[in-house]
């Protein structure tokens, strides 16, 4: 029944309190034969902790103790709270604790893969060490991945993690103040929902079977069943048999399904109060994380406008053409082209989120409505930050036979997924809506590099452990 103090609450206001606290000895200094120096940290706080040998404080044996403590070991610590008169260089918290008892709860081994403060060190930290001469351990990202338990230790990998747990809270909570339901879409499937080539195929009970690529077919089956508004939070797979820095094996989706009762315009309205919300509340309220990161991987602040903006297809070509781009008009884009085009679109209207729209029919899904006026194009859309895709959505094709039509137009093995197909024969309301890739969402929005940085334990091609 002992007070526990956390590291990150230890200030002044403690002085000459006796405290307890937990954390990892981060690092071991012995100065001279009587006094040492222990820094323990917890999360991103750290404290400094001094052992001084003295009758009534501590023994020379305990002192040898501490000495022998490896890196990341989780160290009890009871000690007097003290404030030094000169600043403290090198930890968070700005008081020391005078250790009177220290306990080792679990050893770690004594050489660990991954130095964590050099995993945290940011490129300029490291390049300004190098012109200084100092040579600092440069941690590359295989051996992070490979020791992601140690990796993911580092602050700036914590704050990750917390804002992708934020944008999950803020998606959740918008969609359910806007009278979505949230269900739950299975993932072994019989067949492929958004294409053959990419999907992880297995033998279900002796049945050929696949991995969800998406919730897409379950969640439109859900708006024939009268759910009016869906959205579904979970992992889905794609054999992707390439590796690209925004591309993963398995990764979060988040999708929504709806009504839509005039215009696929409604799905678009969606997007844009749930993005502006999110990225409101990220910005707003999610400051001590976002400084994190910044630490580690600057970035500079997401540009967006509070009404999203919204472009066609065709005047997104156009705008490539004008700026010299060889493009097909009724091609997909290119990686290539939608960075230049997203570049051109900061120039011209200042955001770096917008909403492209009426995509021609050709490049998307089978399940995909033709627009009503011309058929060549369709009623869908694709959703960018810095120049890269988030989203992609559209409004459905709620006609069985028209259905039936295009899915053998696009090759897709019609009998897997008849029972979708016939869901559309009891009657259905016209519907759309959209898959946001969660990873790239926190990529993109922090400006990281790389989508392996926003999977916890990612999976990609070549990585199927830890
Ligand atoms: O563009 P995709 O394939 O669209 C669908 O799955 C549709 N069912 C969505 C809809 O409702 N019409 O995937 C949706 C999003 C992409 O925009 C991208 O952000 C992300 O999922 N995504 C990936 N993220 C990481 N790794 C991959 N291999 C991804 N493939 C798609």
């Amino acid at each position: 029944g002992r007070k526990w103090t956390k590291i990150c609450s230890l200030d002044a206001e403690l002085a000459n309190r006796t405290v307890l606290i937990r954390g990892r000895a981060q690092t071991i200094r012995a100065v001279g034969k009587k006094i040492s120096f222990l820094v323990v940290r917890r999360l991103s706080a750290t404290v400094q902790c001094v052992l001084t040998v003295k009758e009534g404080l501590v023994s020379a044996q305990m002192l040898r103790f501490c000495n022998s403590l490896t890196r990341e070991s989780i160290v009890d610590v009871v000690g007097v709270v003290t404030t030094p008169t000169e600043p403290i260089k090198g930890t968070t918290q700005q008081v020391e604790v005078q250790v009177r008892k220290l306990y080792c709860i679990s050893r770690a081994v004594p050489n660990l893969p991954i130095n964590i403060e050099d995993a945290a060190r940011s490129e300029e930290d490291i390049k300004e060490a190098e012109m200084a001469g100092d040579k600092l351990v440069r941690v590359n990202q295989d051996t992070r991945l490979n020791n992601r338990v140690l990796d993911l230790r580092t602050p700036a990998n914590q704050a990750i993690f917390h804002l992708k747990c934020s944008v999950i809270d803020i998606f959740r909570n918008c969609l359910r103040s806007e009278d979505f339901v949230e269900i739950h879409t299975p993932k072994l499937l019989a067949g492929a929902s958004e294409g053959g080539a990419s999907v992880f195929k297995f033998d279900y009970m002796g049945q050929p079977a696949c991995l969800a690529q998406s919730p897409q077919l379950h969640k439109q089956m859900a708006i024939c069943s009268d759910f009016e508004r869906v959205f579904v939070i979970g992992e889905v797979f794609r054999a992707e048999n390439s590796s690209t820095h925004r591309h993963l094996c398995e990764f979060i989706g988040l999708d929504v399904e709806m009504e839509i009762n005039e215009h696929y315009f409604e799905v678009l309205d969606i997007v844009d109060r749930l993005f502006v919300t999110i990225f409101d509340y990220l910005n707003e309220k999610c400051k001590k994380l976002l400084d994190a990161i910044n630490k580690q991987f600057p970035f500079k602040p997401l540009k967006y406008l509070q009404k999203t903006l919204l472009l066609t297809f065709e005047e997104g070509i156009k705008m490539l053409k004008d700026a010299g781009v060889e493009i097909d008009p009724f091609g997909d884009l290119n990686t290539e082209s939608e960075r230049t085009l997203g570049r051109l679109v900061l120039e011209k209207y200042e955001t770096e989120f917008y909403i492209l729209h009426r995509y021609p029919s050709t490049v998307r899904p089978f399940y995909t409505m033709p627009c009503y006026d011309n058929p060549l194009y369709s009623n869908s859309f694709d959703v960018f930050i810095r120049g890269e895709e988030i989203i992609s959505g559209a409004q459905r094709v709620h006609e069985p036979d028209l259905l039936t039509a295009r899915a053998e137009a696009c090759g897709v093995d019609v009998s897997t997924i008849s029972a979708y197909i016939n869901s559309f024969r009891y009657g259905t309301c016209p519907h759309g809506g959209f898959g946001v890739g969660l990873e790239r969402v926190v990529m993109l929005f922090c400006g990281l590099s790389n989508i392996r940085q926003t999977s916890l334990f990612p999976r990609d091609p070549q990585r199927l452990v830890p």
